[in-house]
């Protein structure tokens, strides 16, 4: 079996998969400081409820460019037409914490990305039991909030809790050294990562896709008309 069609039906099996060494060192390089030069130098811009006072950025112009420039070799390795969403990007503070969560349609696929670290690897966890136990094809998607098991849930919180009562103990840790990447479902793949104790500062960078022949199509470009993307051009 090719790596291919491996990479294709292990992102379909999972909902997740990490792809090693995504960047070459340079354009790494490149990415990484430049994420930590705009955090310095620009610092907390937006209210971000996720990871309040930590720098973060969307529609950064040189990320929606990398997203640009990742999204064929992305298309191959899981084996699905995408189309952009939109770009955001964080430079990571000791102490900060992601809470758990799913995300809303926009991210159906997407990526994150370790572009720059000051210290040790801080792990990010998934748990793919939703994802897994979900009956029939990918293409019979349903979103979380209209899973009939959980339909009486009235918030994101309580979706989340109701799938961990039924699904606890399928998580995994996933270590990314810079230019690591994982793929997920974000709408599906609940992810998080616990308080940073590991290092002092991680540059991250998250790529936003929707399946081309799925069912969140209106969320190309995040429905913003004129958004920038090279593609374009
Ligand atoms: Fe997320």
């Amino acid at each position: 079996m090719s790596l291919e069609l491996n990479s294709v039906k292990k992102f379909k099996d999972s909902g997740y998969l990490i792809i090693p060494k995504i960047l070459s060192k340079e354009l790494l390089d490149f990415i990484g400081i430049y994420a930590y030069n705009r955090a310095r130098i620009e610092g907390v811009q937006s209210i971000d409820n996720q990871v309040p006072n930590t720098p973060s950025f969307g529609y950064d112009y040189v990320m929606e460019n990398l997203s640009d420039f990742l999204l064929p070799r992305i298309e191959s390795i899981i084996g699905m037409k995408l189309l952009p969403t939109y770009t955001y990007f964080r430079v990571y503070k000791a102490g900060d914490i992601l809470e758990k969560h799913i995300d809303r349609p926009a991210c159906e696929i997407s990526i994150t990305l370790s572009l720059r670290k000051g210290g040790n690897i801080w792990p990010i966890y998934f748990n793919n039991t939703d994802y897994k136990t979900r009956e029939g094809d990918n293409d019979e998607f349903i979103a979380p909030l209209q899973d009939p098991k959980i339909v009486d849930a009235t918030s994101v919180e309580e979706v989340l809790e109701k799938m961990h009562k039924e699904h606890i103990g399928d998580t995994t840790s996933v270590l990314l050294e810079e230019g690591d990447a994982a793929i997920y479902r974000g709408c599906e793949v609940v992810h998080w990562r616990e308080a940073y104790n590991e290092g002092t500062k991680l540059a991250q960078v998250f790529l936003h896709y929707v399946d081309a022949n799925g069912q969140f199509t209106e969320w190309k470009n995040d429905k913003v008309h004129d958004k920038y993307f090279a593609q374009d051009k």
